[in-house]
Order: structure tokens, then C-alpha cells, then sequence
């Protein structure tokens, strides 16, 4: 008898194969993606699920946007990799364009969030060196409490989450942490060899927290003050997920280095980017920082189309419409199973009554009823649908939430 004697679905079959081959490194929920097409997704036995996750905001275009799979198609019938030991005629382009959209000069492309992080510390670190001056080996990067910013040894040297830490040891050190949202706190972290501040402008794994309108901009003036340089991870936050093109802008700040990832590849393929000005990504030099696949032709030939699609601005409009129409039906949820809404545009978390269920058990329960979320935390889930969603299927999404809250009730 082997393992799949046991099944009796393709469901099951699927689960019990990555069960026994796949590394347990998730915990996902019993639905098994076959297709998908804009916000549905259609599991192995036919079932249609919305999606309110979009892949962590990697599909924020939607699933296989038409726009994006056109460029995708065509530029793998031209050229797909050539390694940066050649140019090719796609990474200039992209590279200008997306230096344009974020008001930079540069861009660094990598593939996952995780390396773009990586290599924003690593720019930093060089810069201090180079520019500031700060003694090779001696300097450090303030970071926030709570953060998230992807799973590498060094980023999870700076975490806070054990799970995320324990056993992945030696870590590696020069990094301060400080509460997010407190602006006081943030400055003590700061001395004479911090080289950066490594935020997320709005917190996505932590559950979606904005900080007080004032934080963001009183880190960039301490930043100015004290010769350091202002990261912003908009991995999640970015690229109209909250309703303008960077979360910065809602709050009036520019960062010296945007990160971005997760929706630069349109859904279609790992691409992520450093972007600065020649001042600070001027630091690298041949031979000091790269990357097989970074900015190859088919990755710059989807971001460049995606950097287009947010240079029109519809997608911008549509979060920050829609994102009031998602609010607004959440919030007229608190004291029904919900405590807390928080977050802007179409990206919301929300903290339910524990009595009620971890956020596990209630991500099932939508599961069944054909809506797809993901906990974050303990007892909160996030909302944060493709951006191509209409009103209609939000108000499906939060009627089936509203039922499965008074169901548990
Ligand atoms: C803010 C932020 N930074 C970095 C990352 C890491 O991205 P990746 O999973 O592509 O390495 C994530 C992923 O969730 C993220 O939310």
C-alpha cells in the first residue's frame, strides 16, 4: 500500500504528494490552485474560489492580467536569459522606466523581496563606508519591532518573530530594533555609525499596521539630521496596493531607497529592485553585488509593462475606491465577531474575536464558502484582493465573512 492508496480525490491526491515530497516549511490551506483567471482561482475538483490574497500582493494586476501575459508570451519567444554579463534590449528600458515612476535615478534588479532587501543592507553598509565614513565592520541599521522583511539569515537575524529565528543561528549583527510608530524611541536607536533605517512604511506580516500620520515623517527628517538613509520596504505596501503608487506617498515622504518586489512581476515571474538615487546606488562597482537571473530579459519585459500600467494610474484609483467600499463594509462588522479593522486602500487587517476562533479556523471556514484570505497573526486576517475586483465581488467576499462570523457567534 503506498500513500496514494489512500485518496480518493485530486485534492487529496495533490496534498497527500506534497505532503510526502514537498518541505513542510507552510502550512497551507486543504485548496488546491488548477487555473486561475483576474480574482478566481479554480481548485482540481472545479471549485471557484476569490481571491483575497493575491499571492501576498504579487498579483495585485490580477491573475494572469491579458496585458502582462502578451508581454510575457512574446518575450519568450525572443529571449529569456542572458546573465549580466551580456545587456540586453530589455533592462535599460525597464530599469528607466521604473527609475522614473519612483522619482529616482537608478535602479538595482533582483528577483525575490528577500534579495532586494538583502541588497538595499548591503548598500547601505557600502555607502556607509564609502560616503558617511563610518569604520569598515562598525555600522549598524535601526530597524522596526514587529518587522517583516523576508526570511534570509541576515533578515532573520533582525526579527522578532522566534519561529522565524530559533535554530537559524549565528545571526548576523549590527541591526537595532525600535517600536514602530515611535518616532522618539527611533531616534535613541540612531548613533554616530547607523548607516540606515530599514522600515516597512505600513506593516503587512505584522498585520497591517499603519503608523500615526506623523512617524514616517519625522524618520525621514531624523534620517536627514543625522546623515543616515531612509529605507522603505514596499514589497507589500507598494505598487498601488494601498492606493497610490507607494505607501510613502500617502504620508508626503521620500525615502533615499525604495524595495520593491512581489507585484514587479506582474504574477508572472520573482522580480524585485533597489531603487535610488546615483548617490547612494552609485556605491556598487563590478564584481561587488550580483545576480544570475537579476533583470533578465523576460522579468524586465513584464516589469517594464507593469511600471506602465501604474504609470496610468487606474489601478492607483481603483485600490483607493474600492478600499473605502472594503473599509467601510469591514468596519460595519466591528461588534459582530470583529475587533479592529486597520489598513488603507484594498489591504485590510482585521482582528476577529478570539472567542470566536484563531484565524486559521476562520480562513477554513471561508475556504469552504469560496473565499480565500490568509491569518497573519494569532487572530487576524488579511484582506487583500487583486486590484482588478469590483464592488460586486467584494460585496460577495464580505457577505460570506459575515456569515461565517455569525455561524461561529
Ligand atoms: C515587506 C516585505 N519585505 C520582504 C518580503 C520578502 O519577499 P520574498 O518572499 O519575495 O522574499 C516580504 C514578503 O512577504 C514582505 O512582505
Amino acid at each position: 500500500m503506498t500513500i496514494l492508496d489512500a485518496v480518493t480525490t485530486d485534492t487529496e491526491l495533490a496534498i497527500a504528494v506534497d505532503d510526502r515530497y514537498v518541505a513542510h516549511n507552510y502550512s497551507p490551506l486543504p485548496v488546491v490552485a488548477a487555473s486561475a483567471d483576474g480574482v478566481w482561482i479554480t481548485d482540481v475538483e472545479g471549485r471557484r474560489y476569490l481571491d483575497c490574497l493575491s499571492a501576498y500582493s504579487a498579483v495585485n494586476f490580477g491573475h494572469r492580467n491579458p496585458e502582462i501575459t502578451a508581454v510575457a508570451h512574446a518575450q519568450l519567444d525572443k529571449l529569456t536569459l542572458v546573465s549580466r554579463a551580456f545587456h540586453s534590449d530589455r533592462l535599460g528600458q525597464f530599469c528607466a522606466a521604473l527609475a522614473h515612476l519612483c522619482g529616482k535615478d537608478m535602479v538595482l534588479p533582483m528577483n525575490s523581496g528577500a534579495e532586494a532587501v538583502e541588497s538595499g543592507i548591503k548598500v547601505a553598509r557600502k555607502w556607509g563606508t564609502d560616503v558617511k565614513g563610518v569604520p569598515a565592520g562598525q555600522s549598524n541599521i535601526v530597524v522596526a519591532h514587529n518587522n517583516f522583511h523576508g526570511r534570509t539569515t541576515t533578515i532573520i537575524s533582525f526579527s522578532d518573530d522566534e519561529t522565524a529565528r530559533r535554530g537559524f543561528g549565528p545571526y548576523t549583527p549590527g541591526f537595532h530594533a525600535a517600536p514602530f510608530g515611535d518616532a522618539d524611541a527611533l531616534a535613541s536607536a540612531i548613533d554616530a555609525n547607523t548607516v540606515a533605517v530599514l522600515l516597512e512604511p505600513i506593516q503587512g506580516e505584522a498585520g497591517i499596521i499603519v503608523p500615526p500620520a506623523d512617524f514616517l515623517p519625522r524618520v525621514r527628517a531624523l534620517c536627514t539630521e543625522h546623515n543616515v538613509l531612509m529605507i522603505a520596504d514596499e514589497i507589500q505596501s507598494g505598487l498601488a496596493r494601498t492606493g497610490r503608487t507607494l505607501a510613502c506617498d500617502h504620508f508626503g515622504v521620500v525615502p533615499d531607497i525604495y524595495l520593491l518586489g512581489k507585484a514587479l512581476g506582474g504574477g508572472v515571474v520573482p522580480l524585485s529592485a533597489v531603487v535610488a538615487d546615483r548617490d547612494v546606488l552609485g556605491v556598487l562597482h563590478p564584481g561587488e553585488h550580483g545576480s544570475t537571473f537579476g533583470g533578465n530579459p523576460l522579468a524586465a519585459a513584464i516589469g517594464t509593462t507593469v511600471v506602465a500600467m501604474l504609470a496610468r494610474g487606474e489601478f492607483q484609483s481603483r485600490s483607493a475606491e474600492l478600499g473605502e467600499h472594503l473599509h467601510a463594509r469591514l468596519r460595519a462588522l466591528i461588534g459582530s465577531g470583529v475587533v479592529a479593522v486597520r489598513g488603507m486602500g484594498l489591504w485590510a487587517g482585521v482582528d476577529i474575536d478570539p472567542a470566536l476562533g484563531t484565524g486559521k479556523q476562520i480562513s477554513m471556514k471561508l475556504a469552504q464558502r469560496g473565499v480565500l484570505v490568509k491569518d497573519t497573526h494569532g487572530s487576524t486576517l488579511r484582506f487583500a484582493p487583486p486590484l482588478v475586483i469590483t464592488a460586486e465581488e467584494i460585496d460577495w467576499a464580505i457577505d460570506q465573512f459575515a456569515d461565517v462570523l455569525a455561524d461561529l457567534g
